[in-house]
């Protein structure tokens, strides 16, 4: 029998989730979102996190570190407005509906600082990576006004919620409604298939992707097309299901031969066909 608190999530219920720019829509009513993310220690995960949001269509993406991260996003991603912060503040980065959050943005003493000041803003944030470990460190950095996301793998949610990683492993589904009641936030579980979980929700399973996803960066290219669809409006439950749907019919694009099977793919291939999945 199929068990009412588990829902799947079809192409078409994506497709009718979807926000399509309207006419009259114009880059800021269809979502600015704001990135926290690298450092001067690391890049890449900025870069990847970038990709993933402008390839999903957000209408701007503000991006914010670092300036070491923010020569290099400036290098790959001339359409995203950056700043160089100097401080741990975001008031200069100017309006946005959404943050992302984490990665690569280290778990010193400024990077705590920084994801602080973030938190307290009163939009939506989506937190993985160091930030998740962040949150794992103080969790009084959830009380928050707005919605809070998070997208552990089961390793950072074993530290979030201080449960060895192989209980969460034996039990992902018991795990992740744990978090959601624990924490107070959405929750996306990643690992070989995606669970998404929110209050007095069913607990939603992707299937989409392929094993050629377990690569390093591709979880930041995720952060960016849920951080996409949750400043274009989409509550933190749909845009995170939305974005896991995407990130593997990508994947799966990204790894096809041309004559069937699967291969390897790089992270930012992943981004690269993120129009072609959202077109079909
Ligand atoms: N089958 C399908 N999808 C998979 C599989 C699999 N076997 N394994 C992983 N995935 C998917 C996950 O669901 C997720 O969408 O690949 C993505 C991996 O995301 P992350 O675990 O966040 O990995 P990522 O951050 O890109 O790279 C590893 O994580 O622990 C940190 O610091 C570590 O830099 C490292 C980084
Ligand atoms: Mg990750």
């Amino acid at each position: 029998l199929p068990d009412p608190d588990v829902a799947s999530l079809t192409d078409d219920d994506v497709a009718d989730l979807l926000p399509r720019p309207e006419a009259e829509s114009d880059k800021y009513r269809r979502g600015v979102l704001g990135i926290v993310a690298g450092s001067d220690r690391f890049t890449g995960a900025a870069v990847l996190a970038v990709g993933g949001a402008i390839r999903a269509g957000a209408g701007l993406v503000r991006f914010a570190s670092a300036e070491t991260a923010v020569r290099q996003v400036r290098n790959r991603w001339p359409e995203a407005i950056t700043t160089v912060l100097d401080g741990p503040s975001v008031a200069e980065v100017g309006r946005v509906q959404a943050w992302v959050l984490g990665p690569g943005m280290g778990t010193g003493e400024e990077a705590v600082a920084l994801a602080r000041a973030v938190l307290a803003t009163d939009v939506p944030v989506l937190v993985d990576a160091d930030g998740l470990t962040i949150l794992a460190n103080d969790r009084s950095l959830l009380r928050r006004s707005a919605p809070t996301v998070l997208t552990p793998h089961a390793g950072e949610l074993s530290r979030l919620l201080d449960v060895p990683r192989e209980r969460i492993e034996a039990a992902r589904m018991e795990h992740v409604r744990r978090a959601v009641a624990e924490l107070g936030a959405i929750v996306l579980l990643k690992g070989s298939t995606t669970l998404i979980a929110e209050q007095d929700r069913p607990v939603r399973v992707n299937t989409t992707g392929t094993p050629w996803l377990a690569t390093g960066g591709t979880g930041d290219v995720l952060s960016g097309i849920a951080g996409t669809l949750l400043s274009g409006g989409l509550s933190g439950y749909d845009a995170v299901s939305c974005a896991a749907h995407l990130h593997g019919l990508a994947a799966q694009a990204a790894s096809t031969g041309i004559s069937g099977g699967h291969g390897p793919i790089a992270a930012m291939d992943v981004a690269t066909m993120l129009p072609q999945v959202i077109r079909s």
